[in-house]
């Protein structure tokens, strides 16, 4: 009998554990992707709240060192690959000086409505649109700077995010990324490496330059890198000039006037004639082409 719930009790702890593991420490990276945007989606209410940004820290060590290594480029097109609740994009827009426009995107879309409730004073200014990183809806070599802090470890195969990535950044263009380090690391084995190996691979795989890796928070470091080759900044474009129909490939986006009653509104491919909404709180539905 003791044997017996000896045993019922080691098999409660182990699943216990194992689900500790797997939904809590890896954040559901081991489940697949639709497993770690369901508990982004889950916590999205309570993402700003576990997080605890600090306005000044937000202002002095991302916004303004980014504005920095922009210059003499005022006026970036910025894109945010798994923007969340819009922390970068809201971090650059609240700069005075900053005069250049932000798209983010993210597959969790309860965190683009809370983004979205925090951008409204920018409504002109940023786009968030609900899109997955592996496929960026964009042109190559189309943007100033593409950021995309706390997620690469979440991302299945992250390489492949990153040369995404990329691709739709401009030769001379900044990336800044993150990579995760601290105590949590070994609870993510295959997701995060050490950050002379990250560096190697974003020089040699990714085709950046001038890569360096900076202490910034207990649990990442800010990771820099340009895209080598030179172009001429793109500038704060419209999102029509830069958004390639997911359908048929071509950049004809064109804004439907009459919204539904909730406030949704409506894009549609002049070239193939795919539609795609837009929600009540502004985010684009780029998962839900029609
Ligand atoms: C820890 S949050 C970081 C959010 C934000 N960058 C920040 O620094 O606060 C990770 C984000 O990555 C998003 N994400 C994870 N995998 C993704 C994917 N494949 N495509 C797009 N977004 C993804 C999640 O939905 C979540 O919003």
């Amino acid at each position: 009998m003791i044997v017996i719930v000896a045993l019922i009790v080691g098999a409660a702890l182990l699943i216990v554990a194992l689900a500790w593991w797997l939904l809590i420490k890896s954040e559901g990276v081991y489940l697949g992707r639709g497993v770690v945007i369901w508990l982004y989606d889950v916590y999205a209410r309570r993402y700003d709240n576990i997080k605890q940004y600090d306005p000044y820290g937000e202002e002095h060590y991302l916004a303004r060192p980014v504005l920095k290594r922009l210059l003499p480029v005022t006026a970036p097109l910025v894109l945010d690959v798994a923007t969340g609740t819009g922390r970068l994009p809201l971090a650059l827009l609240e700069q005075p000086n900053f005069q250049g426009r932000v798209i983010g995107v993210d597959l969790s879309r309860r965190m683009l409505t809370v983004a979205a409730e925090k951008l409204t004073p920018h409504r002109d200014r940023a786009v968030l649109m609900h899109v997955p990183a592996e496929k960026l809806p964009f042109p190559d070599n189309t943007f100033d700077l593409v950021t995309c802090l706390e997620a690469l470890e979440f991302m299945m195969d992250q390489w492949a995010v990153l040369r995404e990535m990329a691709r739709v950044l401009r030769p001379g263009g900044l990336m800044v990324l993150t990579n995760r380090q601290g105590r949590d690391v070994r609870y993510m084995p295959g997701h995060i490496i050490s950050h002379p190996e990250f560096e190697r691979r974003l020089r040699q795989e990714i085709g950046l330059s001038h890569v360096y890796i900076q202490p910034w928070q207990i649990d990442y470091r800010l990771v820099w890198g340009i895209k080598i080759g030179q172009s001429r900044p793109t500038g704060p474009r419209l999102l029509p000039e830069v958004w390639r129909c997911a359908t048929c490939g071509e950049m004809q986006m064109i804004e439907s006037t009459a919204g539904s009653e909730n406030g949704s509104g409506a894009w549609r491919c002049a070239a193939c004639g795919a539609r795609i909404m837009t929600g009540a709180d502004g985010v684009i539905e780029g998962l839900r082409a029609t």
